[in-house]
């Protein structure tokens, strides 16, 4: 049985992608902040070395935000917001590599953002997280795709969890749905659904990839 690894897995996106992992007939691991702290690649690196590190599914759905003006970060919150949203993916991926090569089944997935793509006051160190994940992702596409291993993002929009609620107000959530052409915030059964695709058999020609689920908000959302 192929096995997968949720990073984030007790957020509120993490869980359902593990949820969905496990319905889907993987064997699925989801760690979170009190197995390692990715912002210790010390930490990381004990962890695998104490667990292993064969894994044929690999999910990055751990992220954090400093809502604050760039004038106002400490470049520790900057590097912070690096090392949980970034360089963690890159040093498990790598740490990963020996088995993921050799796997009937690998596929790597990390949860990007629409701030992959645009930008937003007060969320330098996000933005420049998450543009610089999908830059990433195109490239271990390209350098694992003759190992069969394909690498995708996803970008979720507005969804329902503990982030979005704590980053941004009502009265800021109501203006995003009112841009949002299926109306609502998505859910992060959504997000699942998309990151259980990628990783199935059904998969076999989508690599280096960001797909969006945002409910038609990044098409339609600035009318
Ligand atoms: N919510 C949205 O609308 C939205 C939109 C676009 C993109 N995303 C992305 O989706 C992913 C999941 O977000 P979410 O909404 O599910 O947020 P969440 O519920 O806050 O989950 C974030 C996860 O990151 C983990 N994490 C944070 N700092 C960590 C650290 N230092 N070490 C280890 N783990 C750490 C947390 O672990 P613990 O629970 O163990 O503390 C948590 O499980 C993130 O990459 C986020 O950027 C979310």
């Amino acid at each position: 049985m192929a096995r997968a690894l949720v990073l984030g897995g007790n957020g509120d996106i993490g869980k359902a992608i593990a949820n969905q992992l496990r319905l889907d007939g993987f064997e699925t691991i989801a760690v979170g902040r009190n197995d390692f702290n990715l912002n210790s690649s010390d930490q990381i690196k004990d962890y695998f070395s104490k667990n292993g590190a064969n894994f044929d599914i690999i999910v990055h759905s751990a992220g954090m935000n400093h809502p604050k003006l760039f004038e106002e970060l400490s470049d520790e919150e900057i590097n912070q917001s690096l090392d949980i949203n970034l360089r963690s993916f890159l040093q498990i991926v790598r740490i990963c590599l020996p088995h993921l090569k050799n796997s009937k089944h690998g596929r790597v997935v990390v949860i990007s953002s629409l701030y992959g793509f645009f930008a937003r006051r007060g969320r330098l160190p996000y933005v420049m997280a998450k543009h610089a994940l999908n830059g990433a992702v195109k490239t271990l596409a390209i350098e694992l795709a003759s190992s069969n291993v394909l690498v995708n993002s996803v970008s979720p929009g507005y969804i329902e969890t503990k982030m979005t609620y704590a980053n941004n107000s009502e009265e800021v959530i109501k203006k995003f749905i009112s841009g949002i052409p299926l109306s609502r915030l998505g859910k992060p059964q959504d997000i699942a659904d998309t990151v259980s695709f990628l990783c199935s058999e059904k998969n076999k020609y989508i690599t280096g990839q960001d797909i969006v689920v945002d409910g038609g908000f990044s098409v339609g959302g600035f009318q």
